[in-house]
């Protein structure tokens, strides 16, 4: 398996100020019908079986909150000590804090490829289609963060958009750049709300998470459902891979480096 590197990654997240809330809170809205029927009730599902009353829980890239207002608003109740979500977009934050009850949880701002939070701070976290924001090396950086961040043993969820979905011709995706083997950044045609998003196959992802440390305990793809209610857009299309899950622990003995990923340290290695 190649891993994508280019030397022209941007150090930077690639997802920028002026792209946000208002697009992202209109996008989400037009999305709603998979976010809500494929991924909210396979993160909760994931989540029942591994919170309890002292779980401190973080959702890094929350967005505008729909994500932590699915999990806060779950009936039955799910358990957690805290919950934070981490957003680098200060509107957004805005938005999440109108959308979540405060009670018990919070939205703060960071970048997930820099971040200033503790080591082994969280016992769970979340990544709903944020790591699909990030070029190789962010991504790198993100994961590196994602699970020195985490405490040991703890467990991480992730959702990306597949590969599968902008590559069918009838989804009509413009690919703008290619970033190596089974990699690309695309972006969906006659759009303006739809976000420029790299894609990864589910291999490439699998490789970038076992080289951050991570122990890969779940690899799903998420295939569109066979029912009207997910929407116009999606329903011609039902048995197609629209998304990847991931379930992905810190192992007990991983060791955190000392020296953070950074691309004069790994041009070298691949
Ligand atoms: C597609 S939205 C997903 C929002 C939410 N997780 C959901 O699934 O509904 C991706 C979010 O990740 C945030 N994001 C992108 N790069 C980030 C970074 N470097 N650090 C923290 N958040 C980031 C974006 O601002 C955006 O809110």
């Amino acid at each position: 398996m190649t891993i994508p590197y280019n030397k022209q990654d941007n150090m930077n997240p690639r997802v920028m100020h002026d792209e946000h809330s208002i697009q992202l809170k209109a996008w989400q809205i037009a999305s709603a019908g998979p976010h809500q029927l494929m991924i909210y009730p396979r993160l909760i599902k994931e989540l029942q079986q591994i919170l309890t009353w002292t779980t401190l829980l973080a959702e890094y890239g929350c967005g505008t909150g729909f994500v932590m207002e699915a999990i806060i608003n779950h009936k039955p109740v799910l358990p957690y000590r805290n919950f934070l979500g981490l957003e680098i977009n200060s509107e957004s934050r805005l938005e999440a804090r109108k959308l979540i009850n405060l009670d018990r949880a919070g939205v703060i701002g960071c970048n997930l490829t820099n971040s200033h939070f503790p080591d082994n701070m969280f016992d769970v976290s979340i990544c709903s289609t944020i790591l699909c924001h990030f070029k190789p090396q962010p991504l790198r950086q993100a994961l590196f963060h994602c699970i020195r961040m985490l405490s040991p043993g703890g467990t991480m969820l992730i959702c990306v958009p597949s590969m599968e979905w902008p590559l069918h011709k009838e989804t009509d995706y413009v690919i703008l750049e290619e970033l190596g083997d089974d990699a690309f950044v695309a972006v969906r045609h006659g759009n303006s709300h739809q976000l420029r998003q790299c894609y990864y196959s589910r291999k490439v992802y699998q490789t970038f998470l076992s080289n951050a440390g991570f122990k890969i305990v779940k690899s799903k793809n998420l295939l569109i459902p066979d029912t009207d209610e997910i929407g116009v857009r999606y329903c011609h299309h039902a048995g197609m891979s629209l998304f990847y899950f991931f379930v992905v622990e810190r192992p007990l003995e991983y060791k955190i480096p000392v020296i953070e990923p950074d691309d004069r340290y790994i041009s070298n290695v691949i």
